[in-house]
């Protein structure tokens, strides 16, 4: 009933199925990768967070609307710009990282999230810039 042929043919779509999904796992590893570099873009840095008060957060919105901020950053969105939000993922509330940012947004910029290039703000006071971090950082999730 079976004739040599068939049986070869059937050994094929064996062969043919053993090896598609072993292709298919193998699409599967890039897909695994993308998810690390999400992971790697944020690059968390653990630590405990102060309370920001919510003047200082609210004032720190305002000094933002009015200056170029928002032509290269959104809240929830990398932009040119990382969003805030994410910008807010890495850093702990922490005096350290709040003087660090205020100066990166006086002097500009990159290389800490990508290649794209912060103009600086060589007029906005430290006082003022400190004031836009901590805004950005309260936009941290689940403080
Ligand atoms: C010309 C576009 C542009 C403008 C305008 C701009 N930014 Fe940025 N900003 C960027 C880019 C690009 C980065 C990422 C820089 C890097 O990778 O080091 C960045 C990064 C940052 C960071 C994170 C810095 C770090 O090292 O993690 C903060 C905070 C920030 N911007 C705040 C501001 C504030 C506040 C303003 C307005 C006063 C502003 N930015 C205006 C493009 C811009």
């Amino acid at each position: 009933m079976f004739s040599p042929n068939l049986l070869q043919q059937l050994q094929n779509i064996f062969i043919c199925a053993f090896l598609g999904s072993y292709l298919l796992l193998g699409c599967n590893q890039p897909a695994k990768q993308n998810t690390q570099i999400k992971k790697d873009y944020i690059r968390a840095i653990p630590g405990e967070n102060d309370t920001i008060p919510v003047a200082v957060a609210e004032k720190g919105e305002v000094l933002i609307a009015y200056s170029d901020c928002y032509t290269c950053h959104k809240e929830d969105k990398k932009s040119i710009g990382p969003a805030f939000k994410d910008i807010a993922k890495r850093y702990p509330v922490q005096t350290p990282y709040l003087d660090m940012l205020a100066q990166k947004i006086i002097s500009g910029g990159s290389g800490s999230w990508g290649r794209a290039v912060m103009s600086p703000h060589p007029k906005v006071p430290l006082t003022d810039a400190k004031i836009m971090a901590s805004y950005i950082l309260s936009l941290k999730e689940n403080k």
